[in-house]
């Protein structure tokens, strides 16, 4: 079966809470947005932002179950942090749900909550997607909004990867390795 828009979206509101699947109705149209501005596939944007919370709703003991039983490596952070679990399940349950969506929309899923060393274009669209959409509210996120027409899509990303870090620093919050990994990625392509 093919995925479209109205399969996807159909899926999903069976699968989320209507809370949630506001907010990714709202990061897929923000995610298209930021394609079109960036040059980015507008449809797989919006279907990657549509579904990367697929496995937002699960408990901690949900997500830990599922990730074992779909053989993810759990590290021992993830017990501490399990909702971090959430896109990488989602990568494993979509890729099976709908074996169609593909590898570069999968790894848009898998990438919103901690980035990558490898972050593609269609990555980032989400990942800041998910920071900007209008219900979001947390210090800085105006000034993130404005730049979307000022900057390139990465220094967008580097914006939003670093607001995201400093509130977890602030709050006091474990920082999972992937995220120093994927920081560290982003000096080095500063720097370069
Ligand atoms: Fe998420
Ligand atoms: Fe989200």
């Amino acid at each position: 079966m093919t995925t479209t828009r109205e399969s996807a979206l159909e899926a999903l509101t069976g699968r989320v809470s209507p809370h949630s699947a506001e907010h990714c109705r709202a990061v897929a149209k923000a995610a298209e947005e930021l394609a079109r501005r960036y040059g980015v596939d507008p449809d797989q944007a919006w279907l990657a932002g549509l579904l990367h919370d697929w496995a937002h709703d699960e408990s901690a003991n949900e997500l830990l179950a599922q990730a074992a039983q779909l053989g993810l490596e759990i590290a021992p952070i993830d017990h501490d942090v399990p909702y971090l679990l959430h896109a990488r399940v989602a990568r494993a349950e979509l890729s099976s749900a709908m074996p169609d969506l593909s590898p570069a929309v999968l790894d848009a899923i898998e990438r919103h909550t901690l980035g990558s060393p490898e972050m593609t274009d269609l990555d980032m669209c989400v990942y800041v997607a998910d920071m900007i959409e209008p219900a979001r509210r947390f210090d800085g996120v105006d000034a993130l909004r404005e730049s979307v027409f000022a900057v390139s899509l990465f220094h967008l990303y580097a914006r939003a990867y670093a607001a995201s870090l400093s509130h977890l620093l602030v709050a006091g919050k474990y920082i999972h390795p992937s995220s120093v990994q994927a920081w560290n990625a982003i000096v080095a392509e500063e720097r370069r």
